[in-house]
């Protein structure tokens, strides 16, 4: 693993801009994934901020759905909360509406967190998934081409919260996460699996991220109160996306929109 992490950010002017170029991110590496190995295998983030790329990625009137390989795509989640597949809190619930329901994906590409189920019951069928999907032997780990993370404002990722068990697994692929903060149960992927990920990429937005993706990527190492520092692909190098406001207490970034911020390991 390299001992530097290059982080890489683009900003967008605003929300509307940010949704259009997570869309031209998202399928610009589909079709790189499906260049290089015939298959892309994504996982995604719930939560509000990717809603709407994921409607851009649908919209007729744009040029993205017509040039995404939904046929070579399979598409997993990060993280699900413990609720039924219709609950208004529902990460698929909120991709099927936003997306999956004006899309060609075929039902059987779409590997969700079945979140209706009992914590421990869901994350163990969610991982054996993985297993028999990506053909994992013994200790291997899945390798997604891409995954799409968000961050909350206390530094949690997928759904690894501050000071929560699932900080801990280093050899499970998925696993329940209790997270007393918010009363509820969680199925997360852990770490280490989303940083074998190609290509890895966060997407932020809006003033009250500002600071936390300060603390984060400039800030003392604190994994445990941070989550978001154990994200820290093979490559070294970490995308990403954010709107203005998100990135206002980052360095400038240059004429083009990009920032670079180096972070030793
Ligand atoms: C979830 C997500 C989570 C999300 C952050 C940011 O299930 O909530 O996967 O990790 O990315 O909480 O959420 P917002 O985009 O709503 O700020």
């Amino acid at each position: 693993m390299p001992q530097t992490l290059k982080i890489v950010y683009f900003v967008e002017p605003d929300a509307q801009a940010l949704a259009r170029r997570t869309a031209q991110h998202i399928v610009e590496q589909t079709e790189r994934a499906v260049a290089a190995r015939g298959r892309a295998r994504i996982a995604i983030s719930g939560g509000s901020t990717p809603r709407a790329a994921f409607a851009l990625l649908a919209d007729p009137t744009q040029p993205w759905i017509a040039r995404t390989p939904w046929a070579k795509l399979d598409l997993w989640w990060v993280d699900e909360r413990c609720v039924p597949p219709d609950h208004p809190d529902s990460n698929y619930r909120m991709t099927r509406e936003a997306m999956l329901d004006h899309v060609p994906l075929p039902a059987g590409q779409i590997h969700r967190i079945e979140g209706e189920l009992e914590p421990e019951t869901a994350a163990a069928r969610y991982e054996s998934e993985l297993r028999n999907s990506f053909r994992l032997e013994g200790a291997e780990m899945p390798r997604f081409d891409v995954v799409a993370l968000g961050m909350g404002t206390d530094g949690h990722t997928a759904s690894l919260f501050p000071h929560t068990q699932a900080l801990f697994e280093l050899g499970r692929l998925a696993v329940a996460n209790h997270v007393e903060a918010k009363e509820s149960w969680r199925v997360t992927l852990t770490w280490p699996v989303i940083n074998r990920a190609a290509h890895l990429f966060f997407l932020v937005a809006g003033a009250d991220k500002a600071k936390i993706l300060k603390d984060v990527w400039m800030g003392p190492k604190d994994v445990e109160r941070l989550p978001s520092q154990f994200i820290y692909p093979e490559g070294g190098i970490l995308t990403l996306l954010l709107d203005q406001a998100a990135a206002a207490l980052l360095p400038p970034p240059d004429a083009q929109g990009w920032g670079t911020i180096e972070r030793n390991a």
